[in-house]
């Protein structure tokens, strides 16, 4: 199906993705309108290994390789220099790629079969929540998607930590591995994207749920607030909330993480009137999951 142009769903360690052969721009056109996604905002490439990369970027600069050694394959999306080969649509008029090499044995196999690059965003509508199940994925592509492969549960539950190297090192989205791990390798990244162009990743509305949701500790919501509404929290359910969902327990962020979308999915589905969702600590997952949550409230601000 991909040899033919089509378009396939492969579940990677992070979540779905929805992809296409990167080198061919009727196929990639497909995966814009498919999403209802505008066309300045750029695809992520999906490669197999090193032979791969070289086709895809103009050169790897060292700072790019000793992140590669040390996180691929893996959930961390390097910006490098394009090769000729990538074409406009692919980077939206960029002269860099967006480039990872997964780590999940579907995406892997997947890539190896086909032995070329797969341009391959989130699977989900542009804006909505992601998907981390294959059915979240048959929900709200279904048969605008030419095939879905089941993977069973996204790992990490949270896209790539996305970093771009030149001029300086610079953090374009928290993600499922944090910062500080890739900072312990590169030096501080640069946080404010000055004079970067606004990616929709980074747009102030995105990872949306159909239902109202704001960023407060549900404990301080007076009981009468509660009613019809549901919280969400790290470690706490709360009650009085028509439903509570606590993501670990344990208040184990990588579970918290994994859990995160397809926890919102399922409260979205519920018919509530809100959700409550707590504030995370920003440091280590947490600031991925809390990047999230802001996008996703600040469709209703
Ligand atoms: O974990 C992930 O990264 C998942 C899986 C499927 O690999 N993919 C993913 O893709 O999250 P997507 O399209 O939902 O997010 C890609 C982000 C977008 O915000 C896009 O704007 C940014 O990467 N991006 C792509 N190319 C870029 C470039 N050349 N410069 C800066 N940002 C770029
Ligand atoms: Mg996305």
């Amino acid at each position: 199906m991909l040899r033919a142009g089509g378009t396939v769903a492969f579940p990677t360690e992070t979540v779905y993705g929805l992809g296409a052969l990167a080198f061919d721009s009727a196929a990639v056109a497909r995966i814009f309108e498919i999403k209802r996604r505008p066309s300045f905002d750029p695809l992520i490439v999906h490669v197999a290994g090193r032979a791969m990369l070289d086709e895809v970027v103009a050169g790897v600069p060292p700072a790019a390789l000793a992140l590669i050694e040390a996180f691929w394959p893996g959930p961390l999306t390097l910006v490098l220099r394009k090769s000729a080969a990538i074409g406009d649509l692919v980077t939206a008029g960029a002269s860099t790629v967006a480039v990872r090499m997964p780590s999940h044995p579907v995406a892997r196999a997947l890539l190896e079969a086909i032995g070329a690059p797969l341009a391959a965003p989130s699977a989900n509508p542009f804006g909505a929540l992601s998907p981390t199940h294959a059915r979240h994925v048959a929900a709200h592509l279904g048969a605008r998607v030419d095939l879905i492969l089941d993977g069973g549960p996204a790992e990490h539950g949270i896209e790539s930590t996305i970093v771009a190297l030149e001029p300086r090192p610079l953090l374009l989205r928290p993600g499922a591995i944090p910062v500080e791990e890739i900072e312990a390798i590169a030096g501080p990244l640069d946080r404010e994207a000055e004079g970067a162009p606004i990616v929709p990743g980074r747009l102030p509305q995105h990872y949306s749920p159909a239902t109202r949701l704001r960023v407060i500790d549900p404990a301080l919501v007076a009981p009468a607030q509660r009613q019809g509404a549901a919280s969400l929290a790290l470690s706490h359910t709360f009650g009085g909330y028509d439903v509570s969902r606590a993501l670990s327990s344990e208040g184990d962020l990588r579970v918290a993480a994994a859990r995160f979308f397809e926890t919102l999915h399922e409260l979205d589905a519920m018919g509530v009137v809100r959700i409550d969702a707590q504030p995370f600590p920003e440091s280590g997952l947490g600031l991925a999951i809390m990047d999230r949550l802001r996008r996703a409230a600040a469709r209703n601000s």
